[in-house]
């Protein structure tokens, strides 16, 4: 029995949540989107500026949505990592004050591990499961055998998916993120450009820039022979292509490991065809899948609160002295 305030500045989203034993109470989230896509990407340091313009106003009405005062929190629960350095310390610095104000408990929570409990807001999670971590940052293949217990079986070599996504999109003069526009203009298209798909090796890794400089080339090669691109033909192309190595290396991981349950994590995750796919590969199987609704796919506090309610019962709390880690790995969780 306890109440979770959850701060997640990972990125350009300020976002505040509170749970009551399991019950989402409120989760306020200030997207900085918009302030971003003039320059095609996040813009770190404009990012840093808009958390602390936000982090006051988004927890006085995640407080005041939940109709629960400070003093009524029971633990502060943060993002630590991984995401952009100056972003996770906005955050980390509010829970840091209200933890030494309050005199309650400090909990460092990490960002994919919070993505991956979010599916917790759909059924309990299942073990021994497998956890596809797909986002702007990270593309994972996550093997949990109990409750904080990660162990990283695949993961990719260079560019993670959904930077692929953003470059494709930039290169074929789409809007950030680029995920969104390029799985509506497949919906129109046809698989008919041929894209290449490197790693042929036996693991379960990925690699994705060699994908991206292969559109780049073709997009490039097709402008100075003067050729037109038929531009939702190339994105369902390349998406067909990018979503196929996540689902050729589940193929592997299925034949290799036990696995009981298949969740999906991160905002890649909101991709419909990746969510086509799993459903087709695993309904009517022995293995459970957990598809997370749209809204956990973006980031949130509520799955900071989520997994804080977690490590409040294993006590996994730190000291005010902690620092944020931009490249805190999921599988070094108990380092802090
Ligand atoms: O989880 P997230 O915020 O990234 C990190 O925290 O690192 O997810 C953002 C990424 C972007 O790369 C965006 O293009 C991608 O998720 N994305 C999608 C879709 N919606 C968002 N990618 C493919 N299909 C989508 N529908």
């Amino acid at each position: 029995m306890a109440i979770i305030l959850g701060i997640e500045s990972s990125c350009d989203e300020t976002s505040i949540a509170i749970i009551k034993d399991g019950e989402l109470l409120s989760n306020v989230v200030a997207t900085q989107i918009k302030m971003h896509q003039m320059f095609g990407g996040v813009m770190p340091e404009l990012a840093s500026r808009l958390h602390c313009e936000n982090a006051l106003f988004v927890l006085d009405e995640a407080l005041s949505k939940a109709n629960i005062k400070l003093e009524d929190i029971d633990a502060f629960a943060f993002t630590r990592g991984p995401g952009l350095v100056g972003a996770l310390h906005i955050g980390m610095q509010v829970a840091k004050t209200l933890a030494m104000l309050y005199h309650k408990p400090l909990i460092p929570v990490h960002h994919l591990a919070g993505h991956i409990y979010a599916n917790e807001f759909v059924k309990p999670l299942k073990f021994p499961l497998l956890s596809i971590v797909v986002s702007g940052g990270n593309t994972e293949f996550v093997y949990m055998k109990e409750h904080m217990d990660f162990e990283i079986i695949g993961e990719t070599k260079d560019d993670a998916i959904g930077e692929c996504f953003d470059k494709v999109a930039r290169t074929l003069g789409l809007p950030y993120p680029g995920g969104i526009p390029i799985d509506k203009l497949s919906k129109e298209g046809k698989h008919t450009y041929k894209l290449p798909t490197p790693l042929h090796d036996d693991s379960l890794d990925f690699s994705y820039s060699g994908l991206k400089t292969a559109v780049i080339n073709l997009v490039n090669n097709e402008k100075q022979k003067g050729n037109e691109i038929n531009v939702p033909d190339l994105c369902k192309s390349f998406q067909d292509t990018a979503i196929g190595m996540i689902m050729d290396r589940l193929k592997k991981a299925l034949q290799r490991y036990d696995i009981k349950q298949v969740v999906l994590a991160g905002g890649v995750s909101a991709n419909s065809y990746l969510r086509e796919e799993m459903h087709r590969r695993l309904d009517n199987t022995d293995v459970d899948l957990i598809v997370p609704p749209i809204w956990c796919t973006t980031d949130n506090a509520a799955m900071i609160a989520k997994l804080g309610e977690h490590l409040y019962k294993m006590k996994l709390f730190a000291d005010v002295s902690i620092s944020a880690d931009p490249n805190w790995k999921i599988d070094k969780y108990k380092t802090f």
